[in-house]
C-alpha cells in the first residue's frame, strides 16, 4: 500500500480536474499536510471541502496567479510557514485551447508560456530553494502527450509549451539529483476534465478502450511522489491508454 505519511504537499491548479483528483488521492494515501492552490478560488474551496468531508483532512487553500515570479516565491513561503517543509510540489496548472494555428495571437503564445512553462519553472525554483535546505524532496510535471505528438486539436502554443515542460524538468532534475531533489514529468493522453470538454474524442481510438480519468493521472502522481520512486528522477510517465508508445 502506497503511503505518503509524513509528507507535506503543495498542488497546484487544484480547483479542478487532475490537480483535484490528484490532491484527492494524495489525502487518501495518507498524506500528512496539504496546499492547493488555483487561480480559481472558489472552486479550489470546493475541492478542499470535499476532500475533507471523505478524508477528514484539512487542507489549506491559497488563490494565485502562478504565472509571475513574485506570486510563487510568496505561495511557497506562505506553504513553508504552515508546514515548515515541502516534500512534494505537484504542478498541474496549465492553460489549452482549441483552435488552428491563425488562432494563435502574441497575447495568447505569451499567455500559454507564462503559466504552463515560466510560472512553473518558478514555482519549481522555489520550492527547489526549500528541499536543498532541507535535504531532498519531490516535484512532479504535468506535461502532455501533445509535447510528442504536436497535439489534436489544440492550438500550438500548448504542445509547444509542454514539449518545454519536458526538457526544463530533466534540466531541474540534473541540477537537483546531487541534493536528493527528484523531479519528473507525467505526460496524459486524453482525460476527461473541463479543459477537454466538448474535445469529443472516440474512445474506441484509445487501446485499453476508454477516455482517462483525472485517478488514472493521481494513480501516476502518487507512485512518483512516494518513496517507491526513490531511484527514478528526470523520467516521464505515459499515462495514454496506450495512444502512443514511446
Ligand atoms: N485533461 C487532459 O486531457 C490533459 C492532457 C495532457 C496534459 N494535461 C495537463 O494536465 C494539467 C491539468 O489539466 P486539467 O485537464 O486538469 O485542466 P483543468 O483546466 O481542469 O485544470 C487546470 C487548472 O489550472 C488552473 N490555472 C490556469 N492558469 C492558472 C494560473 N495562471 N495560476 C494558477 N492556476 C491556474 C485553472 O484554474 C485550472 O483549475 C494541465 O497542465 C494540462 O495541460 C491535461
Amino acid at each position: 500500500m502506497f503511503t505518503l505519511e509524513g509528507k507535506f504537499a503543495l498542488v497546484t491548479g487544484a480547483a479542478g480536474g487532475i490537480g483535484a483528483a490528484c490532491a484527492a488521492f494524495y489525502a487518501r494515501h495518507k498524506i500528512s499536510g496539504l496546499a492547493l492552490t488555483d487561480v480559481r478560488q472558489e472552486n479550489l474551496e470546493k475541492t478542499a471541502a470535499e476532500i475533507e468531508s471523505k478524508t477528514g483532512l484539512k487542507s489549506f487553500c491559497f488563490a494565485a496567479d502562478l504565472r509571475r515570479e513574485e506570486a510563487d516565491k510568496s505561495l511557497v513561503a506562505e506553504v513553508c510557514k504552515k508546514f515548515g517543509r515541502l516534500d512534494i510540489l505537484l504542478n498541474c496548472a496549465g492553460v489549452s485551447r482549441r483552435g488552428s494555428l491563425y488562432d494563435v495571437t502574441e497575447e495568447q503564445w505569451d499567455f500559454t508560456f507564462d503559466i504552463n512553462v515560466k510560472g512553473l519553472f518558478f514555482i519549481c525554483r522555489e520550492a527547489y530553494r526549500v528541499m536543498e535546505k532541507q535535504g531532498g524532496g519531490c516535484i512532479i510535471n504535468l506535461a502532455s502527450q501533445a509535447a510528442r505528438s504536436g497535439g489534436i486539436v489544440v492550438t500550438p502554443d500548448y504542445p509547444s509549451s509542454k514539449a518545454a515542460v519536458l526538457t526544463l524538468t530533466k534540466s531541474l532534475a540534473k541540477a537537483g539529483a546531487a541534493k536528493q531533489i527528484r523531479v519528473n514529468t507525467v505526460a496524459p493522453g486524453l482525460i476527461a476534465t473541463e479543459m477537454t470538454t466538448g474535445f469529443g474524442y472516440d474512445p474506441k481510438t484509445v487501446p485499453l478502450g476508454r477516455i482517462g480519468s483525472g485517478e488514472d493521472v493521481a494513480g501516476a502522481c502518487l507512485f512518483l511522489a512516494s518513496d517507491y520512486a526513490a531511484y527514478i528522477t528526470g523520467a516521464c510517465i505515459d499515462v495514454n491508454g496506450g495512444i502512443a508508445m514511446v
